[in-house]
């Protein structure tokens, strides 16, 4: 299917076909699709939560207010980003994603640390690392559409509920969004989108 298909015949799955599973292979390339999204400075603080066992299933519907979406699907991605306190340029995180890169790690961290100290005198670290995840979230739906598969973002959950689903500390880790994907069990939404012309400002 080509991109723009894709993005034409996606649309936001509230149940799916419990029957049709979606095979490993197409799991692992709807990662794959999330893992070369970029992020800010390549920084990568995140990491993707699979949930696909019955029981984890049930929690996580629980934790996104009993969405059928969630019960029914083949299975949900958790886009997980680190607090702020992991995007310290003096960090040991920061400092060894820093070394992957080709220049030097003091070029990297001079040029990231007056990005970073700006983010954190306008108390935006937090927001800065959660929008990240939206994109991989945006690549695997469009990806995964593109393999017929459908998926419905889905960002109504109550976070301390996600963050237990996953056991993961609040401390270290946030919700940047999730995701549901799997087989509809429903007829395609037409979209409802405004006119480009009514969208777009050309300067
Ligand atoms: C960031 C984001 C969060 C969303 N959260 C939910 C959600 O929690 N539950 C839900 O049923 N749909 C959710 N949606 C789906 C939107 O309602 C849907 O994408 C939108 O109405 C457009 O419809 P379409 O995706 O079918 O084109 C979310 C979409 C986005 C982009």
């Amino acid at each position: 299917m080509e991109f723009l298909d894709a993005m034409q015949h996606r649309f936001a799955c509230k149940r799916y076909d419990e029957h049709k599973t979606v095979s490993d292979a197409q799991l692992k390339q709807i990662l794959e699709y999330g893992r070369l999204t970029p992020t800010s400075f390549g920084l990568e603080l995140w990491s993707f939560h699979v949930i696909r066992s019955a029981g984890k299933k049930q929690a996580l519907f629980h934790a996104c207010f009993d969405q059928e979406s969630v019960a029914t699907s083949a299975f949900s991605v958790a886009v997980m980003v680190r607090k702020a306190v992991f995007a310290d340029p003096d960090g040991d995180l920061v400092q060894s994603r820093g070394k992957r890169f080709p220049d030097p790690l003091d070029v990297f961290i001079d040029d990231y640390r007056p990005y970073y100290d700006y983010l954190n005198q306008e108390g935006h670290l937090d927001c800065w690392l959660k929008s990240q995840g939206y994109l991989a979230i945006a690549n695997m739906m469009t990806g995964a559409a593109m393999m017929g598969v459908q998926s419905c973002a889905i960002e109504g959950y109550n976070e301390q509920q996600v963050l237990d689903v996953l056991s993961l500390d609040g401390n270290q880790w946030q919700t940047s969004l999730l995701a549901t994907f799997g087989y509809p069990a429903e007829a395609e939404r037409p979209k409802i989108r405004e006119s480009l012309e009514d969208l777009v400002v050309y300067h």
